[in-house]
């Protein structure tokens, strides 16, 4: 763990730089969180926002949040998707009330908005129970403009959407002469995932699991220009099996990316490291036949996480390097005993003294279980999005954003 707050701030305006006393901001968010029966089950994407949402209130200024939750239909509310527990969640978090909008752009808003005195704080209702919000529409947009003195993304999560409050809204206001920056979470975010691809500190080494060889194609191809090596677990590897010639039992497989595997292992050549070993079973359970193969698996047997000889091998190159990023669990973490795999990746990651950043999703939810992420230097809030930014891809909702 090294600390990279030195390094270069991202060439936007953070909600640091603008006075708000006085000032409403239009907060986006992304408090798209894990739901179960209206019980949230992770709110860690609540809680990172929390410390823009405070800076704002200390200093006077008064916020309208707006999210959006899940994927509604776009006509209308689903009850299911409301953020109102997440209204009250937030409000437990700053300590004080927060009111919740029934709409959006609607009367409960415009009169919630107006009600507004400095300190005070409203989220309105999920943003995609309108239509507009996914297609950018420019009514909607100007109607959520008008809410704000100040525009603020502070929403990591949603950055790779072009959606009406993520890039019509901000342009909108900024027509109109008003502020719109990056919130603290969006600036950490951006400074860490695009930094360290722009001067990592090498050897920069990437860690890449996940079921499928097909999300990660253009990461690989991404990471293959910039990284001094690529180690590979997850179901993916077996895809890279196959495309070696081994047999892969009923291992999870794209047996139509093998050619773009082949490919990609003839272009990296070293820098793409593949598991020496696997713990494989006859099934995704914890009682399950298990076995340890180095090369081919048997049939009736199924690849569901890195082996020992790979663990070890892995925590080696982690243990070497000075940049680390990951993005993917090595195996079926979620049923022990193939959790090890992915438990040694993270153990190695947290001991390394490597800048160490953790794509979001499945790894991000790992590292937490594992209650190491305090011993990483970042642990991104975004699952696509930081996929996005790994593949060196860039966002309008943030190029857009004032500049220092
Ligand atoms: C996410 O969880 O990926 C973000 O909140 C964006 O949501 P989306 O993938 O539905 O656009
Ligand atoms: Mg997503």
């Amino acid at each position: 763990m090294t600390d990279l707050s030195h390094r270069a701030p991202a060439a936007r305006r953070t909600i640091a730089d603008v006075d708000v006393a006085g000032k409403r901001v239009l907060m986006r968010v992304d408090f798209n969180v894990p739901l179960d029966g209206g019980a949230i089950t992770d709110d860690r994407r609540i809680r990172m926002a929390v410390p823009s949402i405070e800076s704002v209130l200390e200093r006077g200024g008064s916020l309208v949040l707006m999210s959006h939750l899940g994927r509604p239909r776009g006509d209308g509310p689903e009850p299911a998707l409301s953020l109102e527990p997440i209204a009250a969640r937030l409000g437990e978090l700053l300590g004080r009330p927060v009111a919740f909008a029934r709409d959006t752009v609607g009367d409960d808003a415009g009169a919630k908005v107006a009600a507004l005195d400095d300190g005070g704080v409203v989220l309105l209702e999920n943003l995609r129970f309108d239509k507009a919000e996914k297609k950018g529409g420019e009514d909607f947009a100007a109607a959520l403009a008008a809410f704000g003195d100040v525009y603020c993304n502070n929403a990591f999560g949603t950055c790779h959407r072009e959606h009406a409050s993520m890039v019509a809204v901000p342009r909108t206001m900024k027509a109109a002469g008003k502020p719109a920056v990056a919130g603290s979470l969006v600036d950490k975010e951006i400074r860490y995932l695009q930094g360290v691809l722009a001067e990592p500190e090498r050897p920069f080494l990437a860690i890449l699991g996940g079921a499928k060889v097909s999300d990660k194609i253009v990461v690989i191809d991404n990471l293959l220009e910039i990284c001094d090596a690529i180690l590979i677990g997850g179901a993916m590897a077996y895809t890279f099996a196959l495309a070696r010639g081994r047999a892969v039992g009923d291992s999870l497989v794209e047996p139509e990316f093998t050619e773009r595997a082949a490919a990609m292992l003839e272009r990296g050549g070293d820098k793409i490291v593949l598991p020496v070993d696997d713990h494989c079973a006859d099934r995704i359970a914890s009682d399950s036949e298990k076995l340890i193969t180095a090369g081919d698996i048997p049939d009736g047997f199924r690849g569901l996480d890195i082996g020992p000889e790979t663990r070890k091998l892995f925590a080696e190159r982690i243990a070497g390097a000075r940049t680390v990023v990951w993005n993917g669990p090595m195996g079926v973490f979620e049923t022990p005993p193939f959790d090890a795999g992915t438990r040694a990746v993270a153990e190695a990651v947290a001991a390394s003294e490597a800048v160490s950043v953790i794509g979001g999703g499945d790894s991000a939810a790992a590292i937490q279980q594992l209650g190491l992420a305090d011993r990483v230097d970042h642990v991104s809030t975004g699952g696509g999005a930081s996929l996005e930014m790994l593949e060196g891809k860039s966002f309008a909702s943030f190029e857009l954003l004032d500049e220092r």
